[in-house]
């Protein structure tokens, strides 16, 4: 695929055509030093792959350990030491060959390097295709509070090939394509027609491509997340509720099998307040039921998860907004919803 993706500073680019972009611009720009940030696993599956797509004479490789509990500020002294140690200057370059966690905190420190330094996502798990590797954002967690502290700070490119997915386990593609179906719903009714009717997740290159079209459009109108950014919240109110609740129990759960129960239950609330039709929440509900395997949640889970939501907000001094949509792709912002109707929403998404 040539088509590629303009960003306001960049450009999202495909499979072949993106190596050979990033090659050119490697070339091109004569980086003082390239540094390759992998996390053990995509050291492992991924690093190989890369290094036969792109012509790549000399780099150092610098290492995270995967997973969101790392996503923090001690992995980023180490990473910001072993670039310095290594000689990183103001006219260095990190490639982020990884997931979310990798692109996420790759990102923070090449924004904060010596005031910044030009970096280039490659990210290997659907999620960080469709959603995390694009948009600009970076950041890391602060105790137990995700994405608190971080940048708005573009990459100068973005690579996507579905290759490095062969490698991914089957959860980590249901989890990303939590963010798919989520794009769909909140601006593409073309896309969402093509996924409905799926039993499971449809993720080609054309979905991808698609997916991240949508993800740009919507940062491009509006990137600070003043309004239209924040419909890609949608799912995730209650997403991150639930995710938060059983993040320390036998039954963890991704986060888009999180937030394909928070959609459900986005969707039910959009009906009740916003008359959405109710055959759509219901083909809604079966598709993700079809995707993904359904959570048992009690009356005393939902009411500690409904706490939850209260108490991160109270802690924040916010008051808790819901996205909700009118229509397919029509959102509506900052809606506050009764606790009564979530509980409704539950006892839907669990009937
Ligand atoms: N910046 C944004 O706009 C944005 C948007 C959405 C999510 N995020 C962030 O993204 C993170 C989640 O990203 P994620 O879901 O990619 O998780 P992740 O980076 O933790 O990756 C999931 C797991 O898959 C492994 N892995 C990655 N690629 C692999 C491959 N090709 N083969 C085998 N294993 C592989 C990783 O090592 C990890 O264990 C969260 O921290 C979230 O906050 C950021
Ligand atoms: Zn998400």
């Amino acid at each position: 695929m040539n088509k590629e993706i303009l960003s306001d500073s960049y450009s999202v680019f495909f499979k072949k055509n993106g190596f050979d972009n990033l090659s050119n611009h490697l070339r091109n720009k004569n980086y003082s030093k390239i540094f390759i940030h992998v996390d053990n696993n995509t050291k492992q599956y991924c690093l190989d792959l890369f290094l036969k797509k792109i012509h790549i004479s000399n780099y150092d490789l610098i290492e995270s350990c995967d997973g969101e509990e790392n996503k923090n500020i001690e992995s980023c002294l180490k990473l910001w030491q072993t670039i310095s140690d290594k000689g990183g200057d103001r006219n260095s370059l990190i490639i982020n060959l990884g997931g979310g966690v990798v692109s996420d905190m790759g990102g923070f420190i090449a924004s904060t390097y010596k005031r910044g330094i030009n970096y280039i996502n490659v990210p290997t798990t659907l999620l960080s295709m469709v959603d995390a590797s694009v948009g600009g954002k970076t950041g890391i967690d602060f105790g137990t509070l995700k994405n608190q502290i971080g940048t708005f700070y573009d990459p100068k490119m973005v690579v996507i090939d579905p290759e490095f997915l062969n490698t991914l386990e089957k959860n980590e593609i249901s989890s990303g394509y939590a963010e798919i179906f989520k794009h769909s719903l909140i601006y593409d009714s073309t896309a969402y027609n093509k996924l409905i009717n799926n039993d499971k997740p449809l993720y080609n290159l054309k979905t991808i491509y698609s997916s991240i079209l949508t993800k740009n459009k919507i940062v491009l109108i509006d990137k600070k997340e003043r309004k239209e950014r924040k419909s890609l919240n949608y799912g995730h109110t209650l997403g991150h509720a639930i995710e938060s609740y059983f993040l320390n129990s036998d039954n963890k759960l991704l986060h888009g099998e999180a937030v394909s129960i928070g959609i459900v239950l986005a969707s039910f609330l959009s009906n009740k307040l916003f008359n959405f039709s109710i055959e759509h929440v219901n083909s809604i509900k079966n598709h993700i039921n079809y995707v993904y395997k359904k959570i048992e949640i009690n009356d005393d889970q939902i009411n500690s998860i409904i706490d939850l939501l209260i108490h991160d907000k109270k802690n924040s001094h916010g008051k808790i907004n819901f996205i909700l949509l009118k229509d397919i792709a029509k959102p509506v912002y900052d809606v506050q919803v009764k606790t009564e109707f979530i509980k409704e929403s539950f006892k839907y998404y669990l009937s």
